[in-house]
């Protein structure tokens, strides 16, 4: 167990991005109140996770995170968890398929409710309000009462990431996710399009690989994976007082475990070595990942690794670079050198979407595709030259028809913004974008494998 470690030793250690509440005793209660609650996920579960991400820092399987930028009390309804989770399946599948290789799937749902600000306040026609920071904390309605934080909205969030895991399970093991399905998980508005055939066609060779196992005796009955998936849920641990009320001491290894989520991530603008966050994360047995962006230096990245895995235990680190198409040439090389240098054991996943966020002359936030295409690809091109392995896709998606991202099949341009731009944060790729990102993915990721046995078969 971490030395001199508690649940609260990041109390009082310099903290960024998280609210001053008013009422202290409304905030103590509070958390007493969500220590009473059940823990959301069990730290078996999260130690499952670990070893297969430790398959994955292997080059044994693929890690596929993705959801909503900021989930939110508003937009919550089981047609959204619904749309949100099929997309997932649907681009597992593809890479599954494609590439042939295990996808471990990760959901940013189900407490991904906290949101890091570059900006501490909001002006808008002369007024200043506080910054919207995601619906645990405050409202994001332009309007004084609402933009004060509010501790009663952790408790909101709870419940709903409650309610949102409860029917993620059902879906993961109930019979939607059985492979027998894969046809209905194409959603009507995506059917038609380009990517929505390219999917059909997979589908159906699915369909009848499906039909020949069967007929060899591997039916939905005998083999559990075809008639259920592994789903796992994950957030960024950013608002400190909500993830110390939900960790709890595993009865089985004496472990501490952020029951809260699977794997929590620590953010690019939150992880300072010596700062609260990091404290925090450091005592937690949960898998975790680090946001590595263009600013993040090699020794910090370096002392990181060291003070969040000192056992360098497999599958615990999960380094999630986000550097923006300009960037990643820069300064990925360098920090897979270093790692490679110290012999850390890590997934490397890539956020092709925070460091490609423009304000489009339409004033809305969005990112441009060809450019999230382009991180990844490069991504992919850094790693296969130095010799490590890209594992990894950590991606803003929902399966909802949103004009969010300019460009894609639907050439969606700066105008098509406004047609349905819903996101309470970053935009979003939508079901097409999603699933035309990951046909790109599974061909990168072919190549990589294939790649990788020839280097086996030279060695051999
Ligand atoms: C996020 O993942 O929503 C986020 C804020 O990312 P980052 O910390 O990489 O900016
Ligand atoms: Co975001």
């Amino acid at each position: 167990m971490a030395q001199d470690w508690t649940p609260e030793s990041w109390r009082g250690l310099p903290i960024l991005q998280v609210p001053e509440y008013g009422d202290s005793a409304k905030v103590e209660a509070v958390e007493a109140e969500l220590r009473r609650q059940p823990p959301l996920v069990f730290a078996g579960e999260a130690r499952r996770l670990k070893q297969q991400l430790a398959n994955v820092a292997d080059g044994k399987a693929f890690l596929l995170q993705g959801g909503d930028c900021a989930e939110s009390f508003a937009e919550f309804s089981a047609n959204n968890i619904r749309d949100t989770f099929r997309v997932i399946l649907q681009m597992a599948v593809v890479l599954t398929f494609g590439a042939a290789c295990p996808v471990v799937k990760v959901g940013r749902m189900a407490g991904q409710f906290a949101k890091p600000r570059s900006e501490p306040v909001e002006v808008q026609d002369g007024v200043e309000l506080p910054s919207y920071r995601g619906d645990i904390i405050n409202g994001i309605e332009f309007e004084s009462g609402r933009r004060e934080p509010d501790p009663e909205r952790m408790l909101k969030a709870y419940h709903q990431a409650s309610s949102t895991l409860n029917l993620l399970r059902a879906f993961a093991q109930g019979g939607f996710a059985d492979l027998h399905e894969v046809h209905q998980w194409n959603l009507d508005f995506v059917a038609d399009s380009p990517e929505g055939e390219r999917y059909e066609a997979l589908a159906e060779r699915i369909g009848e690989t499906l039909d020949f196992m069967e007929a060899c005796g591997l039916t939905g009955d005998a083999v559990a994976q075809l008639r259920e998936t592994e789903f796992y849920t994950s957030h960024e641990g950013l608002l400190l007082r909500y993830e110390e009320a939900l960790t709890r001491q595993d009865s089985l290894t004496g472990g501490w475990y952020d029951c809260s989520a699977h794997l929590v991530w620590i953010g690019d603008r939150t992880r300072q070595p010596d700062g609260a966050h990091v404290e925090f994360f450091r005592g937690i047995e949960n898998p975790i990942g680090i946001k590595c962006g263009p600013t993040l230096e090699t020794d910090d990245l370096m002392t990181l690794i060291e003070t969040l895995n000192p056992r360098n235990e497999p599958g615990r680190i999960t380094l999630i670079s986000r550097m923006g198409h300009e960037n990643v040439e820069k300064y990925l090389p360098g920090l897979i050198r270093a790692v490679q240098r110290e012999g850390f054991s890590v997934v490397w996943s890539s956020d092709p979407m925070h460091g490609n966020t423009i304000k489009a002359s339409s004033g809305y936030k969005t990112r441009p595709f060809d450019r999230i295409l382009s991180e990844v690809r490069q991504v992919f091109a850094v790693h296969n030259a130095e010799g490590s392995y890209a594992g990894g896709i950590h991606v803003e998606m929902t399966g909802q028809d949103v004009t969010e991202c300019l460009g894609g099949a639907q050439a969606i341009d700066d105008d098509g913004l406004s047609q349905r731009y819903h996101t309470h944060c970053d935009p979003r790729l939508n079901a097409m974008q999603a699933l035309e990102l990951a046909f790109l993915i599974a061909e990168a990721l072919k190549e990589q494998r294939a790649g990788q046995q020839r280097d086996v078969a030279a060695a051999s």
